[in-house]
């Protein structure tokens, strides 16, 4: 029956969510230009490597993106978002997954060679650990896996946070010497990572609250970075901490993790105080529930 194919722009009910389809018009939308700039020639010399490099940034990209789904919803107000969280992480495992096949491609369909590389590069194993818990999350993110698995759903869906530290390292790793692109998006995880603290201390959500998390997600995503290039390559601390002022070259990834941390308090702000009044006044000690896939 039709209306009972999983079609991604469909809400629950089978009718079509303007939200959903925006959404998957964006998710393919990277997937689509990277098979254009390929087929037109548009890649560079290797091509095949400019694949793998844009397949694993936007794996990063749509995992995040969906650990954004729940914070956003709480600070706008806005619980809709809600049905976009499994389209973003089975996307994310798609993405990854196609990472994994160019890599393949990429070493000339040796799977020996692949199995090989994956067991001796550290970047590698805990890149291909990071795949196999996307795939996992990916295959259990089913209505009838949620309802099967109860409380064990939420469990096994607390590793993407693991995942997503994974992942990240990996991007790092895999760096030659400048790691501005994995800071940012490390920087963003830890923003998003610090609202589910402040949550789980029960701090207030506000305006306020908000613009301190934006604030320290920057300051620690500044010494993230010095604490890199330290370990890494020697390079002074205070060095690097003290290009974060210097803005006659590039800016920082610190002060973009700031610029994306402040949209909350005024997104909070512009939409979000009535419904946290009202969602704290009416439950005030809600006890955590097994949170729907969509
Ligand atoms: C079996 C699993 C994986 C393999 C074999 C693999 C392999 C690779 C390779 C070969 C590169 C390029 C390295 C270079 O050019 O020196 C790379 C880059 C990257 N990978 Fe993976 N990867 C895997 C899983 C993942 C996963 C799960 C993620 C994300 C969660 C990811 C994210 C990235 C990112 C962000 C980059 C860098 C892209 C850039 O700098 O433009 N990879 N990966």
């Amino acid at each position: 029956m039709i209306q009972s194919l999983p079609l991604p722009w469909l809400d629950r009910a089978g009718r079509p969510s303007r939200l959903k389809l925006a959404a998957f018009v964006l998710v393919v939308a990277p997937a689509v230009y990277l098979a254009a700039a390929y087929a037109l020639n548009a890649l560079g010399p290797k091509p095949i490597t400019a694949l793998i490099h844009g397949t694993g940034e936007w794996t990063i990209r749509f995992l995040l993106a969906s650990l954004a789904v729940t914070p956003l919803r709480r600070v706008a107000n806005w619980p809709k978002l809600i049905v976009l969280r499994r389209m973003l992480g089975v996307t994310a495992a798609a993405y990854a997954l196609a990472h994994l096949a160019l890599y393949v491609v990429d070493q000339n369909l040796d799977l020996a060679k692949v199995v090989s590389e994956i067991a001796l590069r550290f970047y590698l194993t805990i890149g291909f650990v990071a795949l196999l818990g996307l795939v996992a999350l990916g295959l259990t993110s089913t209505d009838a896996a949620i309802r099967r698995m109860g409380q064990g759903w939420n469990h096994l869906h607390k590793l993407v946070y693991a995942i997503g530290i994974l992942g990240l390292l990996h991007y790092f790793l895999q760096s030659k010497i400048d790691v501005s692109d994995p800071v940012f998006w490390t920087g963003l995880f830890v923003l998003l990572m610090g609202w589910r603290l402040m949550q789980r201390v029960r701090l207030p959500m506000r305006p306020w609250s908000l613009l301190l998390l934006a604030v320290g997600s920057g300051l620690l995503t500044a010494g993230l970075e010095a604490a890199w290039y330290g370990f890494k390559s020697g390079i002074p601390a205070d060095l690097v901490l003290g290009a974060n002022l210097d803005f006659s070259d590039v800016i920082r990834p610190a002060w973009w993790v700031l610029a994306v941390g402040l949209l909350l308090p005024v997104v909070n702000l512009v939409r979000g105080q009535a419904g946290t009044r009202r969602a704290e006044a009416v439950r005030p000690d809600r006890p955590r529930r097994v949170a729907p896939a969509e």
